[in-house]
């Protein structure tokens, strides 16, 4: 059944709906941005995760979009810290938890825009409040891609071209690492078109760990097309990135 965040709906009635689905200050992120005209309906839940679900919802004018909400509770310093020192963006926020997530949410939001400039396979940001994000929708008639993990693919020769075009650019053009990049962080359209998603954790090359994410990142890669038939060498696609 869908879910309305309208204004029409009294704090109690909101309450009852979205009981255990939202706490009360994301319930009011999301009511704020609706009122903005960022969405105007909540569709349902694409996944759920420990550390941050992500809905379909749908604009005034039709459009689809993806919000992604990060869990507060679920943001943990300790594992967080190592993406966040070492990037001048966010040197300042405080070790709290709430200051913490909205600083993830913002960097998602930031990287995701330097992404979209260097001309990156990746969702378009739309918007960003606290914990909350909102993106370009990637699926079809209100289903999302999968991933590529879940996808068997025809062509895996133009697909691996096709990411390693995309890590050259976030390399050489925004001057990034993802970081957290593998056949999960991946969604494939019908026509095997790539995206890259989930930057959250996506660092600039200044930072002191960025040359360990891209040497995991590119380990990921190879890993998973060597299993479908591709000549990678996790070395020679190190070097051909910082070349
Ligand atoms: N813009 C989008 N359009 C459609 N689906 C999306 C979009 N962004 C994310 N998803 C879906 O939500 C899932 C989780 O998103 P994402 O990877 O950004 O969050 P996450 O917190 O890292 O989750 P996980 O830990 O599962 O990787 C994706 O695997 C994908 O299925
Ligand atoms: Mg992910």
């Amino acid at each position: 059944m869908p879910w309305y965040i309208r204004k029409q709906y009294k704090d109690t009635e909101r309450r009852k709906i979205f009981s255990g689905v939202f706490d009360e200050a994301t319930l009011l992120t999301l009511y704020k941005m609706s009122n903005k005209g960022i969405f105007e309906t909540i569709h349902g839940i694409i996944k759920s995760g420990k550390e941050s679900s992500v809905f379909l919802a749908e604009t005034k004018d039709g459009k689809e979009v993806a919000i992604k909400v990060y869990a507060i509770g679920a943001s943990n310093f300790g594992k967080m810290k190592p993406y966040l020192i070492g990037d001048p963006r966010f040197e300042k926020i405080k070790r709290d938890k709430r200051s913490i997530t909205f600083a993830w949410c913002k960097k998602e939001y930031k990287n995701l825009q330097k992404a979209k400039n260097a001309g990156i396979s990746c969702p378009e940001p739309i918007a960003f409040a606290n914990n909350v994000l909102v993106l370009e929708f990637l699926g079809k008639k209100m289903e999302a891609y999968p991933r590529l993990a879940k996808t068997k693919v025809k062509d895996p020769e133009k697909l691996y071209k096709k990411i390693v075009k995309d890590l050259i650019a976030m390399y050489k053009k925004s001057k990034m690492v993802h970081g957290d990049l593998s056949e999960y962080n991946i969604l494939i359209d019908n026509n095997e078109k790539p995206y890259i998603i989930d930057f959250s954790q996506a660092v600039i090359l200044s930072h002191p760990n960025a040359d360990d994410f891209l040497k995991r990142d590119v380990k990921n890669i190879c890993r998973y097309f060597k299993k479908h038939g591709i000549n990678c060498d996790s070395d020679e696609l190190y070097d051909k990135i910082r070349r």
